[in-house]
């Protein structure tokens, strides 16, 4: 019996887990939900299943479904993710999974009292470039994390300002912060410098388009992630830097140096968001949360370290992560 699966939010990349998900041959997706009702109508005209235009609580009772996929933007999260969890529905929530610690902690907290299978969908866990840096760096003392997000400014208007989004370092960057903490550790300390320096021009924008954030990690590691949302861009990628090995990675390219020389490694065959749904559906169908390589809890953590890095630089001052 397939899995059966209801969005809430049918955007962007509600669309492009939709078309993984119709190669899923134990996926089934079943209904829609967007307050943009026509969105909802559209997956489902092209998928199959039914549109619960703007009411997911509706969906929730009577679409049938064993899990949801939330995929929202930072500032819708209210009680979607409740409401099912209530209903006892697995979740596949998209990151950064909210914009405030209180609605992630509520969420969270919602979900360990249901137990039901969670995901935050932090997909670079799954890339094999991350195994192979896990595997590299399995037993060396890391010393040095250095991460970057350069990226263009994505065209929904909702990105731009920050009390929608949270900006970058939210938005984006926590893949970085996510794969960061993957490798290094949870985070102790945070400090960051943004600014607002050359997209004045955009339409309402309210968003840094370049910051810098340092990180003392709880293993005593130190680290930098630094990002700019200013066109054209240029890479997104790590380097971890351990007493034996250095590792250069990013989706699709792995770099490994140490006393026995440099290996390089590509890699392309599997998208890594294919990966994360095949996961999470067989998580659901087999009841096993350890398939799973982000769950929600993950993606509070990783939200707490984009939160502080806000709070710092706002205020100048360092912001130790069990104040946030
Ligand atoms: N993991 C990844 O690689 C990846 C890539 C892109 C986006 N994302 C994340 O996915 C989330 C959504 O991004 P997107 O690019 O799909 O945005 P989007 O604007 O394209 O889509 C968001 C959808 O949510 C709908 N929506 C808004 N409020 C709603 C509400 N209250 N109830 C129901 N629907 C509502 C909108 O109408 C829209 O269709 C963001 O948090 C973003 O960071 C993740």
């Amino acid at each position: 019996m397939a899995v059966k699966i209801g969005f809430v939010g049918c955007g962007g990349i509600a669309n492009a887990h939709m078309n993984n998900l119709a190669k899923i041959e134990n996926a089934q997706m079943v209904a829609f939900s967007d307050i943009v009702e026509e969105k909802a109508q559209a997956a489902a005209d092209k998928f199959g299943g039914a549109s619960f235009g703007a009411d997911y609580a509706k969906m929730y009772e009577e679409a049938g479904l064993d899990a949801v996929y939330v995929c929202l933007p930072p500032f819708a999260h209210e009680d979607q993710e409740l409401l099912a969890v209530d209903a006892g529905l697995p979740l596949f929530v998209e990151k950064p999974i909210a914009l405030s610690m209180d609605k992630a902690r509520e969420i969270e907290a919602a979900i360990a009292d249901a137990g039901v299978i969670n995901c935050s969908a932090y997909h670079w866990r799954t890339h094999d470039t991350a195994k192979w840096a896990m595997e590299a760096l399995a037993g060396d003392r890391i010393g040095l994390v250095l991460g970057w997000w350069m990226g263009g400014l994505p065209g929904v208007m909702w990105w731009r300002q920050q009390d929608m989004s949270g900006g970058q370092i939210l938005e984006q960057t926590t893949h970085i912060i996510d794969m960061a903490r993957y490798i290094a550790g949870d985070v102790e300390r945070v400090s960051a410098e943004m600014a607002l320096r050359v997209m004045t021009d955009v339409e309402k924008i309210s968003v840094p388009d370049v910051g810098t954030v340092n990180l003392r990690f709880e293993t005593g590691a130190i680290g930098n992630i630094t990002n700019s949302c200013i066109p054209p861009g240029w890479k997104n990628g790590l380097v971890v830097i351990g007493e034996k090995k250095t590792v250069i990675f990013d989706q699709f390219n792995f770099e490994l140096r140490s006393s026995s020389g440099t290996e390089t490694k590509t890699f392309q065959p599997i998208a890594a968001h294919f990966r994360e749904s095949v996961l999470f559906v067989d998580a659901v169908e087999q009841n096993d949360q350890s398939l799973i390589l982000s769950d929600y809890a993950n993606g509070v953590k990783s939200l707490a370290v984009s939160i502080a890095a806000n709070e710092s630089a706002v205020s100048g001052a360092p912001i130790m992560l069990s104040d946030v």
